[in-house]
């Protein structure tokens, strides 16, 4: 009888919502599988797991990634921010008071994935246009909610970042 060889555990040192980890991981494994079993943050979500819906989108080094499809071992020497990131000492971002304000969910299972590719927008374009509103969302699927309110809670943080200036 042949026995499939054991695969290495690769060390893997991952800086994850500030906090240093220092890891060892299967290479097969996902940064998303990661960041839920071993790292205990479930607010990433995992839907289509091929790269298709977005739910499970995190920032990579700032830029948004989707985590099923970076092995978590090409994610070494990185920092990942997830969606735990965003609420500090229990005070929501302006990002997530908006979403609430202007219900954009309703299961919540696509919000992660929309929180965080939004943050990485508005850092990048405090003021996004309508349209690059638009063609940003686009990247990411909601089921239930339809996607109207949410471009309105991303253009609402824009007008109350506009007010505070
Ligand atoms: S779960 Fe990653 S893109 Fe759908
Ligand atoms: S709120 Fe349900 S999938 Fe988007």
């Amino acid at each position: 009888m042949t026995t499939t060889p054991e695969i290495p555990a690769v060390a893997t040192e991952l800086t994850v919502n500030g906090e240093p980890h220092a890891l060892h991981l299967e290479p097969r494994r996902s940064l998303a599988d990661v960041l839920r079993r071993d790292l205990r943050l479930t607010g990433t979500q995992v839907g289509c797991e091929t790269g298709a819906c977005g739910s499970c989108t995190v920032l990579v080094d700032g830029e948004p990634v989707r985590s099923c499809l970076l092995l978590a071992v090409q994610a070494d020497g990185c920092a990942v921010e997830t969606v735990e990131s965003l609420t500090v000492d229990g005070k929501l971002s302006p990002l997530q008071q908006a979403f609430s304000e202007q219900s954009a969910l309703q299961c919540g299972f696509c919000t992660p994935g929309f929180l965080m590719l939004c943050t990485a927008l508005l850092r990048e374009e405090p003021a996004p246009s309508g349209p690059r509103v638009r063609e940003c969302l686009s990247a990411n699927l909601c089921r239930c909610t339809g996607y109207a309110p949410i471009v309105a809670a991303v253009e609402s943080v824009n007008l109350s970042t506009e007010e505070q200036s």
